[in-house]
C-alpha cells in the first residue's frame, strides 16, 4: 500500500512542470487592503475565499517557480535550492487537489484550511534555506560578476515578495474563517488591524530592540518619539495595516540604529537618542528614524539593500537561544520588501561622519495600499538574460592621461 502511494506521488510530481506552465500563463490578481478588509467583514464567505485561493495560490506559486528555474544552473543545483523547489512543488500539488472539490461540502473547506496551515508551516524556513543556497553557491564558485549578483538580487526581491503575498493570503483565510473572534483586538480582520496605532508599534519594536541591544552592549540609546497627524491634531495616528509587517520594519531599523549609535559612541559616556517622527497626511504615512551613529558613505548606501551585505560578524547559526542584533544582511532588503508590498518604500539618507535617517513611506489610504506582485513575463525573462555588456558610461582610467601625446609636432 505504502509502495503504491509513493508511486502515485512520484507520478503526480512528474506532472508538476505541466501545471506550472499552465498556471504561470495567468497573472496574479493583486488585492487592495480595502478588499482584504471588506472580504473579512461584509463579504466574509469561506466558499468564495476557497474558490479564489484554489486558483490564485497556484498562479502565484507557478509564476515564481518559473523564475526559480531561470537561476544559474550551479545555484539551482545546490541542495538548499532543491529543497525549496520540492516544497513549492508539493504545496502546488496539494492545492491543485482541491480544483474538483465541492465548495458546498463543509469537510472540503475544513481540509482546505488544514492544508493551507501545513503549507505555511512547510514554508517557514524558506528565507534562511534560500539564503543558505546562495551562500553555498558563493562559497563554491567564488565572488560572482556584477551581472550574476544583479540577477540574484532581482530574483530574491521577487521571490521573497511572492512569499510574503502567499503567506498573506493564507493567513487571511485561516484567521478570518477559523470561527473565533479576538476580543482583545476588536479592529483586527485576520492579520490586518483597521486601526493600527503606529506609535504603539514603534514603542513595541523599540522595546524589543532595546532588550536585544542591552544583552550585547549593556546599554541602549533612548527613544524620542513625536507624531504629527495633519488630518486631526488631537487624534493619535492610525491606519489600516498589518501590525506584524510594520513591526518587522521598525525592529530592523531600530537594531541597525542602535548598533551604529553604540559603536560610534563607544568611548563616550552618553548615547545620543534615536529620534522617531511619525507623520500622517492625506496620502502618506511616514515614519522617520534618525540616529547619530556616524552614517555610511554615500557610495555604499544602495549596497546596504543587497542580500548578504553586512558589516557585522557572521552570527552563530547554532545558537538558537540568542537572536543576533545584526549579521545576516537581510534586515534592510526584507524590510524594504514589506514596505513595497503595499506600495510603500524605505529610503536611507546618510551623512557620513554624523548619522543616518531611515524613512518608511506607507500609503495612508486602504484603497491605495494595493499588493505589488511579481509577474513572470517577457520583461522579467529579459532580466535573467542580461549579459556582461560594456557600460554606456565612460570608465575613468586609473592612469593620469598623458597630454603630451596631443602636443602638436614641431
Ligand atoms: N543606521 C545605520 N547606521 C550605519 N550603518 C547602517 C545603518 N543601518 C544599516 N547600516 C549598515 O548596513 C548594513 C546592512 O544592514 P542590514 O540590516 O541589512 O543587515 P545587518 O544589520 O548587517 O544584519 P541583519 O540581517 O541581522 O539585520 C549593516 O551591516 C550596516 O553596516
Ligand atoms: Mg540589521
Amino acid at each position: 500500500m505504502k509502495f503504491v502511494r509513493s508511486l502515485m506521488k512520484t507520478a503526480a510530481l512528474a506532472n508538476v512542470p505541466k501545471h506550472i506552465d499552465h498556471f504561470a500563463k495567468f497573472s496574479p490578481s493583486p488585492l487592495s487592503m480595502k478588499q482584504f478588509l471588506d472580504f473579512g467583514t461584509t463579504n466574509a464567505c469561506e466558499r468564495t475565499s476557497f474558490g479564489f485561493l484554489r486558483q490564485e495560490l497556484p498562479v502565484r506559486l507557478s509564476n515564481i517557480m518559473k523564475e526559480i528555474n531561470l537561476l544559474p544552473d550551479r545555484l539551482l543545483g545546490t541542495p538548499s535550492v532543491h529543497l525549496v523547489q520540492s516544497w513549492y512543488s508539493q504545496s502546488l500539488m496539494e492545492i491543485l487537489d482541491f480544483l474538483d472539490k465541492n465548495p458546498d461540502d463543509h469537510r472540503v473547506l475544513q481540509t482546505f484550511a488544514e492544508v493551507l496551515e501545513s503549507i505555511r508551516n512547510r514554508h517557514n524556513d524558506v528565507v534562511p534555506t534560500m539564503a543558505q543556497g546562495v551562500t553555498e553557491y558563493k562559497d563554491a564558485y567564488g565572488q560572482q560578476d556584477a551581472v550574476t549578483d544583479h540577477n540574484i538580487q532581482y530574483f530574491l526581491d521577487r521571490f521573497y515578495t511572492s512569499r510574503i503575498s502567499i503567506r498573506m493570503l493564507i493567513n487571511q483565510h485561516t484567521l478570518v474563517f477559523d470561527g473565533s473572534t479576538n476580543p482583545a483586538h476588536p479592529f483586527s480582520i485576520g492579520c490586518i488591524d483597521s486601526r493600527c496605532e503606529v506609535t504603539e508599534v514603534v514603542r513595541d519594536a523599540y522595546e524589543s530592540a532595546k532588550m536585544l541591544c542591552e544583552q550585547y552592549y549593556m546599554g541602549a540609546p533612548e527613544l524620542e518619539l513625536r507624531e504629527m497627524n495633519a488630518n486631526d491634531f488631537k487624534e493619535p495616528i492610525h491606519i489600516s495595516y498589518i501590525p506584524s509587517h510594520l513591526y518587522h520594519m521598525l525592529f530592523e531599523l531600530f537594531k541597525n540604529a542602535m548598533r551604529a549609535t553604540i559603536e560610534e559612541h563607544e568611548a563616550s559616556r552618553t548615547l545620543p537618542p534615536i529620534e522617531v517622527m511619525v507623520a500622517l497626511g492625506g496620502e502618506d504615512l511616514t515614519v522617520k528614524m534618525s540616529d547619530r551613529g556616524g552614517g555610511v558613505p554615500f557610495r555604499k548606501t544602495e549596497r546596504l539593500f543587497s542580500y548578504m551585505y553586512s558589516t557585522a560578524p557572521s552570527p552563530n547559526m547554532g545558537d538558537k537561544h540568542r537572536a543576533p542584533l545584526a549579521g545576516f544582511g537581510y534586515g534592510l532588503p526584507i524590510s524594504r520588501l514589506y514596505a513595497r508590498y503595499f506600495q510603500g518604500d524605505i529610503h536611507l539618507y546618510s551623512m557620513e561622519g554624523y548619522g543616518t535617517e531611515a524613512v518608511i513611506h506607507l500609503k495612508a489610504l486602504s484603497t491605495d495600499s494595493v499588493e505589488r506582485l511579481p509577474v513572470f513575463n517577457k520583461t522579467a525573462l529579459r532580466h535573467y538574460k542580461l549579459s556582461l555588456e560594456a557600460d554606456d558610461w565612460c570608465v575613468p582610467s586609473k592612469e593620469p592621461l598623458d597630454l603630451a601625446i596631443y602636443r602638436a609636432a614641431k
